[in-house]
């Protein structure tokens, strides 16, 4: 796709659902007693991966783009596969999954995409081998494939060098099947979606701060589940709307969780016209209609405890402070580097060769911002986060930007162009 400039974006969208939340109702759908009802289930091709892992397993999932419906059996009733898991591009389901295979009595195999073959595994090897399991990176490179022969699971306490709710979810998830309680403790609070998701099946889990605890024999229910649009996914119309001149865009409807808002935060700070209108909490997963209007920017900070509330946003945000005056600092944000692309290299030199006054850091990036962007050709590294943050960009650089490979973006919104078309 290519993109020119354009002097206004004007309209009213809804993106699709939350990609984390997604993929969190199949695996509880498929451990619960009962069938889920997922409205609002996002039809990326991650979310897809967690549904055909789940099938290998033996449960039997109804897929329509209105309603999926997962007829979960049990906590102890899935069954073997018959071939090699295959993750695809996502970290979410290979990490979720390893925590649920790792107390299984039968033995497993999972593995991905080229991506997901380079990103770390060790730190959900690690608590879960802590706990009793049997599971081993087959390369001995602490990456996928993953073979996981599972066994009885004994509870622990873990610090987690890393603020992950994927290292934390995985933990949790085999603490179900634990013997004792299992607890994880964060640097900083990482999203909070398995929890509460886990409270609503019924499950008994206590969080105090950033520490949360689940108890062994268990039950879940299934639920009926709405999931909100992904605050990720609205977070390339919310920068677009405020650098591009003359518009205003109002995303209906998303997810605004306290562990996952950072972006609204770090928006207000730099001087962003955001406001948030119809805030509903029902569901434990509060969201809101967001309006952004085009704004003139400020450099920020951003780093510490905000880091993981925005991790998925970063590439976004470099973007936006692209065009804000004076110096964002992005620190404590060396997570980037494992995600689907290393994305502080890859930001740094896709903003480069737009023009961007921009350097990377050890564990986040420098942008000196107010520099007009020009067109380039982008390689997205087949990251989809990458490819939709250049799409930005592109409108809003002098000349023609053209992104390679981005059919990726069809991982967490196959319709990301016709909706920023609409905006046209
Ligand atoms: C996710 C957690 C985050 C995030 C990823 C989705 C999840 O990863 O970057 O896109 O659904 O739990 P980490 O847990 O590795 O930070």
């Amino acid at each position: 796709m290519r993109f020119t400039k354009r002097t206004a974006l004007h309209g009213e969208l809804t993106v699709p659902g939350d990609k984390s939340i997604s993929h969190r109702t199949i695996m509880l759908g498929a451990i619960a007693e009962g069938t889920t009802e997922v409205r609002g289930f996002l039809q990326g091709a991650d979310c897809l991966s967690s549904i055909a892992c789940f099938r290998q397993l033996g449960i039997e999932i109804e897929n329509t783009p209105e309603l999926v419906r997962i007829h979960g059996k049990g906590l102890h009733h899935l069954q073997p596969s018959k071939q090699i898991l295959d993750a695809g591009n996502s970290g979410t389901t290979t990490r979720l999954i390893s925590g649920i295979l790792a107390a299984q009595p039968f033995t497993s195999r999972i593995t991905g995409d080229a991506s997901i073959q380079r990103r770390p595994m060790n730190r959900i090897i690690t608590p879960l081998r802590q706990m009793g399991a049997d599971i081993t990176s087959e390369a001995g490179n602490g990456c996928v494939p993953l073979r996981i022969q599972g066994r009885p699971l004994t509870g622990i306490h873990y610090t987690s060098p890393v603020a992950s709710a994927q290292v934390k979810s995985a933990i949790l998830l085999a603490g179900l099947y634990a013997e004792g309680s299992t607890s994880v403790t964060e640097p900083y609070l990482s999203r909070n979606h398995t929890e509460l998701m886990l409270k609503a099946f019924g499950a008994r889990l206590h969080v105090d701060d950033t520490t949360s605890t689940i108890y062994p024999d268990q039950h879940l229910t299934a639920q009926a589940i709405s999931v909100p649009g992904d605050i990720s996914s609205a977070a390339y119309f919310l920068a677009a709307g405020l650098i591009t001149p003359n518009s205003s865009i109002t995303i209906k409807h998303v997810g605004i969780n306290p562990t996952r808002d950072g972006i609204l935060e770090v928006c207000q700070a730099m001087g962003g016209t955001v406001i948030l209108e119809h805030i509903q909490d029902t569901t434990g997963e509060p969201t809101a209609d967001i309006t952004v209007q085009s704004s003139s920017l400020k450099g920020t900070v951003i780093e510490g405890a905000l880091i993981p509330k925005l991790i998925d946003e970063l590439p976004i945000l470099a973007v936006l402070a692209c065009f804000a005056e004076g110096t964002t600092v992005i620190r404590d944000a060396q997570e980037l580097k494992v995600k689907e692309s290393n994305r502080i290299d890859v930001m740094v030199e896709n903003l480069k060769a737009m023009g961007a006054d921009v350097e990377g850091t050890k564990d986040g990036m420098i942008i000196h911002g107010g520099k007009p962007l020009h067109g380039a050709c982008i390689d997205s590294h087949l990251d989809h986060r990458i490819a939709m943050s250049f799409a930005i960009a592109g409108l809003n650089a002098d000349g023609e930007t053209k992104i390679k490979g981005d059919e990726c973006i069809a991982i967490s919104y196959p319709g990301f162009y016709q909706d920023l078309q609409m905006l046209y």
